[in-house]
């Protein structure tokens, strides 16, 4: 964890670090969040983060309570004092501080809060050569995933589920069969025709930044790709499997409600993908 917090406009210890009972991101989770890597000193994607952070904000009515240059500099100073060079940084954002009532009152300054924790490179490397298990579960979130916000009860629920059953990760399933995504990762197969596929981008899902990545990637490289959603049995007879993440970057699935998944070995084109996002997180630094 940090050694420093942000906390609207001061840098504090961690045991020194609150918000204030009033806080509507407390009280309602009316707030949203980034999470950023940190690969040797570099914000891996921070102008699509930055991006989607304003986006989740506009989404629920809520202004940047910095511009994005004063934020950039703020996140660069929290890196300097924790002297983080490879690890995750948590930008939360809400509506700030007001007597508890459902509506909004229209002119609190929101509250920026902002920590880091160490994540080092060769950790998610050694995860993406082992491989995942996953299993899948009920999809019982609101209506708007696209916006990234910090109301994650059933993502929380849903994530200690796999836990208890030694997975990585649960993948949702809505009302209709299709799978949406992990509870903080997205899901990408290479459908039985060969034909790499993901969710499109739409409110069921968080379009997440290293998903747009590899989608530009891929593109670049012509290798076929659709975004359409599919089901349970779309990943049952898939030749491949895996999810995206900031933090997992590309990481292959082995195993998936218990059972082996493609005979638990990973397949030449999510080796040649994980490498395809690695080399443009080395291209970043240099
Ligand atoms: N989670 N889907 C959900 C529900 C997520 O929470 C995330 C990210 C993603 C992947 O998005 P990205 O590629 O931008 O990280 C998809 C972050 C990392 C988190 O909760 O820690």
């Amino acid at each position: 964890m940090s050694k420093y917090i942000y906390v609207n406009g001061h840098y504090l210890l961690h045991d020194q670090a609150f918000i204030h009972v009033e806080d509507r991101g407390y009280q309602f989770s009316d707030s949203v969040y980034e999470v950023i890597y940190l690969y040797n000193n570099h914000l891996i994607d921070e102008e699509g983060h930055l991006h989607r952070l304003e986006n989740s904000l506009s989404n629920i009515n809520c202004t940047m309570p910095v511009n994005c240059n004063t934020l950039k500099l703020l996140i660069r100073e929290l890196i300097r004092r924790n002297k983080l060079l490879f690890g995750l940084i948590y930008i939360q954002i809400t509506r700030g501080i007001a007597p508890r009532d459902h509506k909004f009152p229209l002119n609190t300054k929101p509250s920026l809060i902002m920590s880091c924790k160490k994540l080092s490179y060769s950790e998610i490397l050694k995860q993406q050569d082992i491989g995942i298990n996953i299993i899948t579960v009920p999809d019982e979130r609101w209506k708007r995933c696209d916006i990234k916000s910090t109301m994650l009860l059933p993502n929380v629920l849903a994530k200690q589920q796999a836990f208890e059953q030694q997975a990585f990760e649960a993948i949702m399933i809505d009302s209709e069969g299709f799978l949406t995504e992990g509870t903080s990762t997205n899901l990408w197969i290479l459908n039985k025709d060969g034909i790499l596929q993901t969710h499109e981008a739409n409110h069921k899902i968080l379009n997440g930044i290293t998903r747009q990545r590899l989608i530009a990637l891929i593109k670049e490289k012509k290798i076929p790709f659709i975004e359409k959603k599919f089901a349970l049995h779309d990943l049952q007879q898939a030749k491949e499997a895996f999810i995206t993440s900031t933090s997992s970057m590309v990481k292959p699935i082995i195993k998936l409600n218990g059972k082996s998944f493609n005979n638990e070995i990973i397949g030449p084109m999510v080796i040649y993908l994980k490498q395809l996002y690695l080399d443009y997180v080395l291209g970043q630094v240099q």
